[in-house]
């Protein structure tokens, strides 16, 4: 459809049709059928005259391609002006086929993988009737209490914004009216992981240079990666929710970062109002909701039955109405839906693509190079015939996919248990018997995610116990450590000769663990969040800002614990391979200047002897600027996979935006004056190069 034929049917709606294309509504109450009001449409006070004229459908339950096709048609027919509803659906690190969790992703430092990820999961979610996803979420976090870490790249902006902007690719595939492609919404709009004490739905607060420097710029690179949608945090910014905060949804989002997509609120959002005391009834949430710019409500039915009222009343001007609703029928319009409103309704169509060999086979590179080898004393890998022990609640389990798998296929995931026992090479025995033990253990899949904020981000009594039973035997243990989140290993360390840090690898977890753990490939995960030693070393991330006193050997007002190291245990950007690299690096191009960026040069040699993939990571403090800056940050990192003896040289471009730093106001400047920078293989790398920035 032309913009103008968009225009002339925006003109042709009344304002109850317009209202209504702002309301998502739950899948669950149309799959009664629409023509009948079932017991879910009573319940939401739902006629079938007030379903069809909804805007979209939340897929609120797992996904059913021919009962959704002909909700959407029937839908579609029953419109007056015959506009389908968008079918929406959570698809975060998969649909059928699971992909590691988004923070095991971003510990492939290689956004390809982001990208293969988000590509398969809308493939899928297309297959089975999805036109948008709520993903990706690129939310900076530094808070392994807070359970939704699981769901975001990592602790990095850079990180963040690479893997956000990958995701929005893969996701979209250059045209959401394809097939096999979805759009894509970022979230959460801003500084959700920041939710105090690590605690799910509570409060932030943050500084305005912090916004502008750290949590916006994922954000800023998915829309210019094309998102379609941004969805507001449940949190607030300067005290006012950012569901009906205007200077977030229309300062920053639309005129500052240009974006032109359509805002959604998160679950029952613009409701919460309510519980904030901010707004007394649906009504009045409603109005302050759409007057800061938000364009369609997700379930908290406010929109629907007030937004027609309101602006009869006078208390809302119907230009909003209609902006909101025209981005609506622009988004239908980008995806299609009015040539057509149907993805697929092919049962064969959908299981020639639903676990197909391309898509396994993507799940399974990834959770080979998103596992990181976090200590080696030599028990990994296992030497062919050796007699094995594989024990821990995650041995013959196969809950090892993560959060946000209600439509995975399941049947497809095999056990570590199954994968070890069909190796030739292995022989399975019991821990006395046995001359290595796998402690497979961990956090269950439903303690990571929404809503599963954590006092104590470690392994449970219970796996202390059965590891110091397992190291009483005198054999070499190795644990493979399965979690959504960083756990704190400071005790169960020393009793481990190797640990592997699988996260929740996915449905083709198990091979790609085995895999590693035979040797058949050399770890090359990396760390995406630090790993702190204690409890109380939290938020601790590599791009802390610097504080007045720095750390000062042996010194006491300095910065400083009295009974712990101030260091994490594992570092960011840290992980262990099979083999070892050589890594040399040098200034190719000194300055940095507005149009000139400065270049550096890494030299990576695989010195060991077994082929592996080293990480180059780049971090850098500005010397001097009248704001405090991180004492280090990630600017930079490639992904260089390389045989043994092999040597690869690998130029990195230093622009401006990796090293401008914004003041409160959002003005962006970079100082005169020398950067110093760390080439290396973890955020503990020593600042060896210095460059030399010319004012902007
Ligand atoms: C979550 C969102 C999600 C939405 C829809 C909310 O509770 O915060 O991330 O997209 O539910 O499932």
């Amino acid at each position: 459809m032309t913009h103008e034929a968009l225009l002339a049917l925006l003109d042709d709606m009344t304002l109850e049709e317009k209202a209504a294309q702002l309301a998502q509504i739950p899948m669950s109450a149309c799959l009664g059928g629409v023509s009948e009001p079932t017991g879910p449409m009573t319940a939401l006070n739902l006629t079938p005259e007030t379903t069809a004229l909804c805007g979209s459908l939340i897929a609120d339950g797992v996904m059913e391609p021919e009962g959704y096709a002909s909700v959407v048609r029937a839908l579609t027919q029953a419109h007056p002006h015959h506009i389908p509803p968008v079918v929406m659906k959570d698809v975060i690190h998969g649909h059928k086929t699971m992909f590691p969790i988004p923070i095991a992703i971003g510990s492939t430092f290689e956004e390809s993988y982001a990208e293969s990820m988000a590509r398969c999961g809308a493939r899928e979610a297309a297959a089975m009737g999805a036109h948008a996803t709520f993903s990706p979420m690129v939310d900076v976090v530094r808070d392994p209490r807070w359970g939704r870490v699981m769901e975001s790249p990592g602790e990095a902006p850079a990180l963040c914004a690479k893997m956000g902007a990958a995701m929005v690719r893969g996701t979209r595939n250059g045209d959401i009216s394809k097939r096999d492609s979805l759009a894509a919404c970022a979230k959460h709009f801003a500084a959700y992981g920041l939710s105090q004490a690590g605690q799910e739905y509570s409060p932030i607060d943050v500084s305005r240079a912090e916004l502008y420097n750290t949590y916006f710029p994922p954000f800023e690179a998915c829309v210019k990666a094309g998102a379609d949608l941004v969805m507001p945090a449940f949190v607030g910014l300067d005290r006012v929710p950012c569901v009906c905060n205007g200077w977030l949804l229309e300062d920053i989002l639309r005129e500052r970062m240009g974006f032109e997509g359509v805002t959604i609120s998160d679950w029952d959002d613009p409701g919460q109002l309510r519980n904030h005391g901010i707004a007394s009834d649906l009504k009045e949430a409603a109005q302050l909701c759409i007057d800061a710019g938000l364009d369609m409500d997700m379930m908290s039915f406010a929109y629907l039955p007030h937004l027609a009222d309101l602006v009869r009343e006078g208390a809302v001007d119907e230009s909003r109405i209609d902006a909101a609703c025209l981005r609506v029928l622009e988004l239908k319009n980008k995806l299609g839906l009015f040539e057509n409103p149907i993805k697929n309704d092919s049962a064969a169509y959908a299981s020639s693509v639903l676990g197909c060999g391309e898509i396994r086979e993507a799940a399974y590179d990834a959770a080979l190079a998103s596992c990181v080898l976090l200590k080696n004393d030599g028990a990994l890998p296992l030497a062919s015939g050796v007699k094995v022990a594989l024990v821990g609640d995650h041995a013959d389990s196969r809950a090892i996919l993560g959060g946000w798998t209600m439509d995975a296929d399941r049947t497809q995931t095999k056990t570590l248990k199954e994968s070890f026992a069909a190796d030739p090479r292995v022989s399975l025995v019991s821990p006395e018997e046995a001359e290595m033990i796998l402690f497979a253990a961990g956090e269950r899949e439903q303690d990571t995610g929404e809503g599963a904020s954590k006092t104590r981000p470690q392994l449970s009594v219970g796996q202390m116990d059965e590891l110091r039973c397992l190291y009483s035997l005198g054999k070499p243990v190795a644990l493979l450590l399965f979690c959504g989140r960083p756990l704190i290993l400071t005790d169960a360390e020393p009793m481990c000769a190797a640990i592997l840090n699988c996260w929740f690898p996915g449905s083709e977890g198990a091979d790609a663990i085995r895999a590693l753990v035979m040797g058949d490939q050399s770890p090359s995960g990396r760390l995406s969040m630090t790993f702190p030693r204690a409890i109380g070393q939290i938020p601790i991330h590599h791009d802390r800002l610097s504080g007045a006193r720095p750390h000062l050997d042996g010194e006491c007002y300095y910065n400083r614990y009295i009974d712990e190291s101030s260091d994490p245990l594992y570092p960011f950007g840290f992980g262990l391979s099979y083999t070892t690299f050589a890594l040399e690096s040098e200034i190719v191009e000194e300055t940095l200047a507005p149009d000139h960026p400065a270049c550096i040069r890494a030299t990576v040699k695989n010195t060991g002897d077994r082929p592996g993939a080293a990480v180059i990571q780049v971090y850098a403090h500005l010397r001097r600027s009248t704001l405090i800056r991180p004492r280090r940050q990630l600017i930079a990192f490639r992904r260089v996979p390389l045989v043994p003896g092999e040597e690869k040289a690998v130029d990195f471009a230093l622009t401006p935006e990796m090293l401008i730093l914004y003041d409160a106001q959002g003005r962006a400047f970079m100082p005169d004056g020398i950067c110093d920078l760390a080439v290396g293989m973890d955020a503990a790398a020593p600042m060896t190069l210095s460059i030399r920035c010319r004012r902007i």
